[in-house]
This record gives structure tokens, C-alpha cells and sequence, in this order.
């Protein structure tokens, strides 16, 4: 099997890459220099010429409050570029993954999202990615969407090492309640997608961690496992000003399928990562 990744250096495309290296899977990782989304002749010329058998399209523009600001880029990248991605694994006849968000619900209600759900956007990077969902949806029958949350791991910028970093200059950090998600560690998932990639089972899924917490539970975890005296208080998502609006519930309903279920506790994986940037260090 030839596996092509796109966004090898961001967050999650670099455990992927690691973790297909770890299988001996053939594999090409590819960044904004060998294969950027905006250009449409590169895209599909490097698909073209590797001919894998699976893409997994890691690579998006994900600044989600930038975006507000940044359209066109963002739209250029994660519905045109996803768009490329697609018809050129129509062409080769390969399997393509893509990773797609919570961000795609409104976050109304109190339940967590199935699958079957209707998205309903209610920031413009949301509503990017939801439309790469659509475009994956109608040039290929041999996808997987795999929505996820609340993005973590060992490489790359994130919530947890954004307040491990804060949390050594701060006594006290103020964290929005009345947001809820379930946390996804990238080694996780990266885990999970080699599972994924070669099963035919195609169709769109939800893959978190396990269990769901407020960001400043989150939050209050991170500093309790990293054993730091930090103190952590409660706001409102009113309080936070941000240039795009989050979900208030970014819940995703998961147990549809077992196969396709990370089993670990968001508790667990975080704990999993401290002892991965330890041993990095
Ligand atoms: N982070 C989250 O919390 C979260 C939540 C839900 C879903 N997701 C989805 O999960 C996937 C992986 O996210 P992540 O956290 O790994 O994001 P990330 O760390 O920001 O990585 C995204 C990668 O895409 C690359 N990229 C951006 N524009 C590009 C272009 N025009 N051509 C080629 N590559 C380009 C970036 O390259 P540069 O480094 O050069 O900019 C970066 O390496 C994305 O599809 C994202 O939408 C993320």
C-alpha cells in the first residue's frame, strides 16, 4: 500500500507520517512546498505521479479566527484544495481521508452530534470545511470523513501547550465553562487512521478521545498532570472575546461504530502526551 499525506508538518499530518513510517507503509509526505492546496497543476500533478492508494488530507487552513478575516485563502484552501485532492484520487481511482471538524455543527442543544446530523456552520472556517466535506462527497464514493475535536499532540501549536506555556508566567489563568468538547491526541488518531486506511468500511465518522469536559476542565486536568501550581478560573464565553464564534456543544457522537472508536480517555491520552515531551526532551 501507497499512502500520500498532505499537511506532513502540521499537528496531526507529522504523527500520521510517523506512525505510517512505524508500519513500513510506503508513504509521501507532502507540505505547502511540494503540494500547496492553491495550486491546482501541483496537486494534481503530485497525486498524479505518485499514484497512492490512499490520500490522507490533513492539510487546511485551521486559523479559525484569522479566517474571519482571510476568506478567500481559507476558502481557497480548504474547498478548492480539497477539491484538487479529490479529483485527483478520482483520476487514480485511490481512497481519500479527510479530516473534518466539530466546527461543522451550530453546537445548539444539549445532546452530542450523530453522524446523521445536519451541519450547520456558524464560522466561516466551519462552513470551508463542511463544503470540503461536501466536495469530497460528490466526486468520490471511496472516502472517509473523519470528524474530529479539540486537537492535541506532541508536534505543533495547541490548547495544552498553550497554557503550559501561560501557566509559567501566570499564577492564575482565566478559561471559558460553558464550551464542551471531547479532546483528540493526535497519536491517537494517527493510530486509528492507519486501521482506517485500510478497511473499505467509507462513509463519514466521529473520532475523539473518550469523554467530554468544559476547556477549563481541560484546562485544570493539564496543569494537574503536569503538576504545576496554577490557578485556573471560570468564565463565559462572553466574557472571551473572539473574532469567530465557537460551538457552545462540540460533543460528537461516536459510538455508531466500534471499530472506528479511539478507546483511550481524553485523561489518558493527555497523559500519554506528557510522557511523549518528556522523552522528547
Ligand atoms: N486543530 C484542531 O483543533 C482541529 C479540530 C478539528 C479538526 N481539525 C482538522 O484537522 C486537520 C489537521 O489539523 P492540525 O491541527 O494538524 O492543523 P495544523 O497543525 O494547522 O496543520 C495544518 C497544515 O496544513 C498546512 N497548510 C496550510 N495551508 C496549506 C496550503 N495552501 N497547502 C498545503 N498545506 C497547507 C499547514 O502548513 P504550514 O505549517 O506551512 O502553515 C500545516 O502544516 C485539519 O484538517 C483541521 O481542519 C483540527
Amino acid at each position: 500500500m501507497k499512502v500520500l499525506v498532505t499537511g506532513a508538518n502540521g499537528q496531526l499530518g507529522f504523527d500520521v507520517v510517523k506512525r505510517l513510517k512505524k508500519s513500513r507503509i510506503e508513504l509521501l509526505g507532502t507540505d505547502r512546498n511540494t503540494l500547496n492546496l492553491s495550486n491546482k497543476e501541483q496537486v494534481k500533478r503530485v497525486i498524479r505521479e505518485y499514484k497512492p492508494d490512499v490520500v490522507i488530507h490533513c492539510a487546511a487552513y485551521t486559523a479559525v479566527d484569522k479566517a474571519e478575516d482571510e476568506k478567500e485563502l481559507c476558502r481557497e484552501v480548504n474547498v478548492l484544495g480539497t477539491r484538487y485532492v479529490a479529483e485527483a484520487c478520482k483520476e487514480i481511482d485511490a481512497k481519500m481521508v479527510y479530516i473534518s471538524t466539530d466546527y461543522v455543527f451550530d453546537g445548539e442543544g444539549d445532546k452530542p452530534f450523530e453522524v446523521v446530523d445536519k451541519p450547520n456552520p456558524i464560522n466561516y472556517y466551519g462552513q470551508t470545511k463542511y463544503e470540503g466535506e461536501l466536495e469530497v462527497q460528490n466526486y468520490l464514493d471511496k472516502y472517509f470523513i473523519i470528524r474530529i475535536s479539540w486537537v492535541f499532540g506532541s508536534h505543533g501549536n495547541n490548547f495544552v501547550k498553550t497554557m503550559l506555556r501561560l501557566g509559567k508566567d501566570r499564577e492564575q489563568l482565566s478559561v471559558v465553562s460553558d464550551q464542551i468538547g471531547s479532546p483528540t491526541y493526535t497519536y491517537d488518531l494517527a493510530e486509528l487512521l492507519i486501521k482506517i486506511i485500510q478497511s473499505d468500511k467509507f462513509g463519514i465518522y466521529h473520532a475523539t478521545n473518550e469523554g467530554v469536559c468544559s476547556w477549563y476542565e481541560f484546562a485544570c486536568e493539564i496543569f494537574k498532570q503536569a503538576g504545576m501550581d496554577v490557578k485556573v478560573k471560570s468564565i463565559k464565553t462572553e466574557d472571551y472575546h473572539t473574532k469567530a464564534i465557537r460551538p457552545k456543544n462540540s460533543v460528537l457522537k461516536k459510538n455508531h461504530v466500534e471499530l472506528y472508536k479511539l478507546s483511550n480517555t481524553w485523561q489518558d491520552a493527555l497523559n500519554h502526551f506528557f510522557e511523549e515531551i518528556s522523552n522528547k526532551s
